[in-house]
This record gives structure tokens, C-alpha cells and sequence, in this order.
């Protein structure tokens, strides 16, 4: 049977956190939306920032601007410093061996593309297979059709139970022998909040000599991520979705793959020496950063890191899984509600997505808007997974550790008085 790798915190370290003090770091909390105090459950599509991550950018601007890897003035010096220092933050974030192993990018996103375009185009060919799991963000689907398209690689899909949300692994060995080159799948699912057991899946996978991606958009600022641990080949994540910057992000790719993938853009930086008809790449990890990189996003990047470390991500995991817990009790409270993802007890994300009855999602986020309370509602990146459990849209509460029980009550008085709006008109 597979089994995710949980935190292992004996002592409940989120009981003694002083969370309002916390919540004083988010300024953008203060305040009032449409006369209501800002509920903020939206943190699966952004997080908020603290003012340490503000401060380090306003730092950055004011004092060290300058470009990095090129000049030999103090400034610049000083910003490849830090350029450099914030690689070595994101190695030891996510427990790489090396800093080298670490590609900023502009998030997620980019991170996939990067592998599918740059390792998949050398690597894959007509007949080959790209394994994918059904509960897949968009991001973690459409780089690799494009790749099929390129190559005629063909891909195939592990499948999810229905509305609990887990993989099904019973065909596993099935799926993963037949040609996989790739076996890309996600740690925490951004609908669902399945935890997915990605050591297992990586250990299987490497065993059967496939390459593996773990999306980790949605874990890397919420549970302690381990690379090594995991397995895995390349992981990406977001700066934005752990407190830190827009337009940052991180590959991890282990060194021998990088070094056998080629680059994914051309432009200054990425070289080692460039001739009229032919050019010699860079080492990695700086073969896969063309151009001037994002070096302010990354020095804030760093500050967000060593914020999250200093609470620590066992204690956001237990504090998030509370939220989450109280507010699937209160969900399930609601007649006729219909719940997404794994059951009480079950390993889960701090999120719960859920359809009202009679209500479409869209209404439910309108109106929940009107009283503060910011939620998602949509397909949420996710529509084969949608059309797979039959439905359009969910309406989602992502939470974060500056949420309280009492905003997830908020939300829930508000859910109430949208149900009676549409079933009683009151
Ligand atoms: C699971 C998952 N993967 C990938 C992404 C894409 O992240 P980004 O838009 O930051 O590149 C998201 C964003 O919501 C996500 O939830």
C-alpha cells in the first residue's frame, strides 16, 4: 500500500505559536472589504506577504540594485552576493545537496515548461510515454501535450477515485512500465488537497527507470519538502504561494539530469563562449538562466524562505490541517452540501472545495466577496479533472497560517446566508 510522508512532530507546536502576532506581519489584512474586516481564503492562488519579504525588496532597491554576475563594482558584487545567497536558501529549503541543482524560474509554470521543452524534446520520441495522474493542474498537463505534439510521445493519466480525490494505484505498475519516460504528478492537489504519496511514486518510478517531476505549488510552503527524501528528479514551486515574490520560482533538478538536458532559452548568462555560427554553454545551473534574471523576486524569495522556516513548516502543517479539519466539520454540517477531496482522517491540504446545493460556485464567491470573505470558485486550473467528476466548477477555502478558526466561522455564516438566499430567497 502507498502511505505519504508526513511531518513527524511530537510535540504540537501549533497550539504555541502566538498566531496574532504572526498576523501582524500581513499588513494587508487590516482591512475593511466592502465594510466587511478581509476574510483572505484564497491562498492556494497566491499568499499574502510579510513585511520582512516588503522589506527585503525596498532593501534591495534602495541600496543594492545593480546586475549580477557581470561587473566588478561593489554593487554588483553585492547583488550577486545575494543573487547567489538566495540559491543556496532554496537549496537548503528543500534539502538539495547542491545549490547548482537549484534554477530560478519564474514559478511553477515555467519550471515544467522548462523540463518538458528542454529535457523532453532531447529525450523522448514517437511511442514513448508521458504518465501524468487525472488530478493534474493545467500547468502539469499542457507542457507535456505540447511535447507530444513535438515528439508524438503519447500520454496516459493514473486515475482518481471520484470525490474523495485519490489516486488510484492499483494499475500503477501497469501505467508506469509501458514506454513512461515521464511520470509527472503533483504533491498536494490545488482542488482536491490530496496529499499524493510522491516518495513511493518516485521510488517506484525509479525503479522501473522513469524520470520524475513533483509539483510541489501547493506543498512547498505548507509541509517540510525534502527532495532527497522524495526521490524525485525535478520538483517545482512558486515564490508566490509561499510569501515570497510574483514572477520567482524554483526548479530542483538532480545535477546529472541537468547536466544532460540542454538549454531551454538563449540569450547572455546562459553561454561559456559564443562564435559567429556556434556557442558553448554555461555550467548548470546558469546553461538554463538566460538574460537578466529576477534578482530582486529572488532576494525577497530568500526572506519569504527563512519567514516560513522560522515558524516552521510542521507547525504551518498542523495549524493549516486544523483550519481545514474545523471547516470540513462545519461544511458537512450544511444539507445537502456536496465535499471534494479526502475524507476526515485522511492526509489533506489546507483547502476544502465543496458545490452548495442549488448555488453555482460563481454566485458563492460573488456574494461571499460582498461580505469580505475572499474565496475561488471556477474550475481552478483542473478541467479534465472536473469533467471527470461530472461537474463545471467548485467553490474552494484555501487557508494559510495567518487564518483563524474564527475566519473559517466567517465564512461559514456567510455560506449559510447564501444557501437560504437561493433556497428561500431571504
Ligand atoms: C498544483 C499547481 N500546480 C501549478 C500551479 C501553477 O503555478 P504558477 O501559476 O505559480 O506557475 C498551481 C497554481 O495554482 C498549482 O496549484
Amino acid at each position: 500500500m502507498f502511505s505519504v510522508l508526513m511531518p513527524n512532530s511530537t510535540e504540537q507546536k501549533a497550539g504555541k505559536t502566538d498566531w496574532k502576532k504572526v498576523r501582524l506581519d500581513f499588513p494587508i489584512l487590516e482591512q475593511q472589504v466592502h465594510g466587511h474586516p478581509l476574510v483572505y481564503l484564497d491562498n492556494a492562488a497566491t499568499s499574502q506577504k510579510p513585511k520582512p519579504v516588503l522589506d527585503a525588496l525596498l532593501h534591495y532597491y534602495e541600496c543594492d540594485n545593480s546586475n549580477v554576475h557581470r561587473g566588478i563594482h561593489e554593487l554588483s558584487n553585492r547583488a550577486t552576493a545575494a543573487y547567489e545567497g538566495a540559491r543556496k536558501r532554496a537549496a537548503r529549503f528543500i534539502n538539495a545537496g547542491n545549490a547548482h541543482e537549484i534554477v530560478f524560474t519564474r514559478g511553477t509554470t515555467e519550471g515544467i515548461n522548462l523540463v518538458a521543452q528542454a529535457w523532453g524534446t532531447a529525450h523522448l520520441k514517437a511511442g514513448d510515454k508521458i504518465l501524468l495522474t487525472e488530478m493534474e493542474h493545467h500547468s502539469n498537463i499542457v507542457p507535456w501535450q505540447l511535447l507530444a505534439a513535438r515528439t508524438g510521445a503519447k500520454l496516459s493519466y493514473v486515475p482518481v477515485t471520484g470525490d474523495e480525490g485519490l489516486l488510484d494505484l492499483s494499475r500503477i505498475d501497469t501505467l508506469l512500465s509501458d514506454g513512461v519516460k515521464i511520470f509527472s504528478m503533483t504533491h498536494i492537489s490545488n482542488t482536491l488537497g490530496t496529499i499524493n504519496p510522491v516518495a513511493e511514486l518516485c521510488a517506484k518510478a525509479r525503479s522501473m527507470g522513469v524520470v520524475t517531476l513533483v509539483d510541489a505549488a501547493q506543498s512547498a510552503g505548507h509541509l517540510p519538502v525534502d527532495v532527497q527524501e522524495i526521490g524525485c528528479d525535478f520538483l517545482a514551486f512558486s515564490g508566490h504561494k509561499i510569501c515570497g515574490p510574483t514572477g520567482i520560482g524554483v526548479l530542483y533538478g538532480r545535477e546529472d539530469i541537468l547536466n544532460d538536458t540542454p538549454p531551454y532559452q538563449g540569450g547572455g548568462e546562459m553561454i561559456s563562449s559564443v562564435d559567429f555560427f556556434k556557442t558553448s554553454w554555461n555550467v548548470i545551473p546558469h546553461k538554463f538562466e538566460a538574460g537578466t534574471p529576477n534578482i530582486a523576486d529572488a532576494i525577497g524569495l530568500h526572506a519569504a524562505m527563512d519567514y516560513l522556516d522560522t515558524i516552521g513548516r510542521e507547525t504551518i502543517f498542523q495549524h493549516d490541517g486544523q483550519l481545514a479539519s474545523h471547516a470540513l466539520r462545519r461544511l458537512s454540517e450544511i444539507e445537502g452540501i456536496r465535499l471534494f477531496g479526502p475524507p476526515p482522517g485522511s492526509p489533506r491540504g489546507g483547502l476544502v472545495s465543496f458545490l452548495l446545493p442549488e448555488v453555482h460556485a460563481h454566485d458563492v464567491i460573488t456574494i461571499a466577496d460582498q461580505y469580505g470573505v475572499a474565496l475561488r470558485g471556477g474550475h481552478h486550473c483542473n478541467q479534465p479533472l472536473m469533467r471527470k467528476l461530472g461537474i463545471q466548477s467548485t467553490s474552494r477555502a484555501s487557508f494559510y497560517f495567518y487564518n483563524t478558526i474564527e475566519e473559517v466561522d466567517r465564512m461559514i455564516d456567510v455560506l449559510r446566508k447564501i444557501q437560504e438566499f437561493f433556497t428561500r430567497g431571504i
